[in-house]
């Protein structure tokens, strides 16, 4: 597989897809999930994940803390790094994949289209094609230098207790955030049911994607986009208690997006050259000539 590597330094997994596969090992499929999943198949799953990703999660949980949340939204979301056209993105994106890698499988561009184009065959709303497309783009942080765990792994909310049901939840113990009263309670610095809107989730690809396309796409998109990665959320059902009536409606949504990011993928890759005229009618339909990064 052509994969998103970066550099040594930048974490443990041989390349951030390896999240995303390890993904599939412990969500194997929709049946599988919607008959829930008991126990004993989450410890087997624990049991023989690779060690690579077992210490990429020890390093997310222990360095995703409420202050660093806050110091990167304030370093990202000024939105003063890079100014792009859309495919200059996908292209920026695609410089960080490993050609010397054997297996023939598909790249992140291809990724995007599968999903893109999964969503399309079964005649979802456009935007919501669009919003396939884009939704793993904020991996660009790679190339900004971000460690692996603050581009990719499960996202949950900082700020509060992290919950048990997030997977390898007993490295939290090493979590400063942990230890300190203002943020280790239920709700921490959150009311009950304050919403999602006002609450911090751990940095990384899909917060970074939302704030980018925040003004361009319908809300159900942004909900796709923000919490894509909320597995505690969408598959544990571990943060209810701060969300809102309004948040369940949305993550309908959500729960409709997911299996098409995680299933999509197809030994046949879609045709780049034929899509193209396609989805550049339906960028321009929705987004400015430039997104700034
Ligand atoms: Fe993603
Ligand atoms: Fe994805």
């Amino acid at each position: 597989m052509s994969k998103i590597i970066g550099t040594p330094e930048q974490g443990p997994l041989n390349s951030i897809e390896e999240w995303e596969d390890d993904l599939l090992v412990r969500y194997p499929d929709a049946d599988a999930i919607a008959a829930g999943r008991d126990t004993q198949a989450y410890r087997d799953y624990e049991a023989t994940t690779k060690d690579s990703v077992r210490e990429f999660y020890r390093l997310q949980h222990i360095n995703q803390t409420y202050d660093f949340v806050l110091q990167k939204k304030q370093q990202y979301l000024s939105f003063d790094k890079q100014e792009m056209t859309v495919w200059e993105a996908f292209d920026f994106l695609n410089q960080l994949v490993d050609d010397s890698d054997p297996d023939t499988d598909l790249d992140q561009l291809q990724h995007l289209l599968q999903t893109s184009e999964a969503i399309r065959a079964d005649g979802r709303p456009d935007w919501m094609v669009l919003t396939g497309l884009f939704h793993d783009l904020g991996k660009v942080l790679c190339l900004f230098g971000e460690p692996q765990w603050a581009v990719v792994g499960d996202s949950y909310p900082v700020g509060c207790a992290f919950s048990d049901k997030i997977v390898y939840s007993e490295y939290f113990d090493q979590n400063p955030d942990h230890h300190d009263p203002r943020y280790n309670t239920k709700y921490g610095v959150y009311e009950p049911n304050c919403g999602l809107e006002n609450v911090h989730m751990t940095w990384g690809h899909d917060e970074y994607i939302y704030h980018i396309m925040k003004p361009y796409l319908p809300e159900q998109a942004l909900y796709m986009l923000r919490y894509h990665s909320f597995y505690p959320q969408h598959r544990e059902n571990a943060y209810s208690h701060l969300m809102t009536p309004h948040d369940h409606q949305l993550f309908k949504s959500v729960d409709l997006f997911n299996p098409y990011d995680l299933y999509s993928k197809s030994p046949v890759p879609p045709d780049w050259k034929k899509l193209r005229p396609y989805y550049e009618d339906l960028v321009a339909k929705y987004l400015p000539a430039t997104l700034k990064f």
